[in-house]
């Protein structure tokens, strides 16, 4: 199993902030779960596993799982959290695996597999068996819109030039497209909303870009990162602070593909 980084982002993963703060990703992973209705016996792959927290989710349903992620951070934590399964690390665009899957899950990791999307779309078709099923959930075109529109007039205002985020976020027409392409059946793909509370986020929109684009703050001289955060409050208030708390603007695409 290769690695291959290209992006500084895969690295910058804090574990412990992510469960603490971010801890609703995986907590709405728990109806894709049902979409993939893992059975006793079953081996399957979960793809950007993270902490290994719906890893471990499936593998109470009786089925061998293994949970694989880019970052050795979030890997370390999966063992640390889930001593009796199994994880390794692994790029999604550059892996094999040494016997077939009856299916390959993944939640919210794709979109940050946008090098090459074809190539992680090939190599989980190389790691199914024939028949088997490709279930995800990802970003989908618009997601976090107002968050980062906010960003790009920060980081411009500043005179930081354009922030490179580091999300891939396809409308559902051109993600079947590639699917269909990569040898997949579609067999359900939904588009929709999911306004997302950030209850465990106090600094609201901030701590969201700390979290999720802490590689691009890298790259700010460090007197600068309140200032420029704070201006990315200022600016996604609007649209995004409530009464009761900042609510983040997301958008999934969820999939249910079967190998052709
Ligand atoms: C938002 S987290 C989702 C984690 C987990 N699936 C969950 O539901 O909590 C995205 C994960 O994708 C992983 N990831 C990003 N790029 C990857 C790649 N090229 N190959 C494997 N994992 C990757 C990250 O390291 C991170 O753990």
């Amino acid at each position: 199993m290769a690695l291959r980084y290209d992006s500084p982002i895969l690295t910058r993963w804090n574990a412990r902030a992510y469960d603490s703060s971010f801890g609703y990703v995986s907590a709405h992973g728990a109806p894709l779960i049902e979409l993939l209705d893992p059975r006793p016996g079953e081996r399957v792959l979960d793809l950007g596993c993270g902490t290994g927290v719906l890893t471990a989710d499936i593998a109470a349903r009786g089925t061998t799982v293994l949970g694989m992620d880019g970052s050795p951070t979030m890997i370390e934590a999966a063992i640390a959290q889930h001593p009796g399964l199994t994880f390794t690390v692994g790029d999604g665009a550059d892996f094999r695996v040494a016997e077939p899957y009856d299916a390959v899950f993944s939640n919210a990791a794709l979109h940050w597999m946008g090098r090459d999307p074809d190539a992680v779309i090939g190599c989980v078709r190389a790691a199914l068996a024939p028949g088997g099923r490709f279930v995800a959930e990802m970003g989908g075109a618009g997601n976090c819109a107002a968050l980062t529109s906010a960003m790009r007039t920060a980081w411009r205002e500043h005179g930081l030039g354009e922030p490179e985020l580091p999300w891939y976020f396809p409308t559902p027409a051109e993600y079947a497209l590639r699917l269909e392409r990569g040898g997949f059946t579609v067999r359900l793909l939904e588009y929709f909303d999911r306004p997302t509370p950030l209850d465990e986020c106090p600094g609201g929109a901030a701590d969201w870009v700390r979290m999720f684009a802490g590689a691009l703050l890298d790259a700010v001289p460090p007197t600068r990162v309140e200032p420029l955060l704070r201006r990315v409050n200022e600016l996604a208030a609007p649209a995004l602070r409530r009464e009761s708390g900042w609510v983040a603007d997301y958008v999934r695409l969820r999939f249910a593909a079967v190998r052709a």
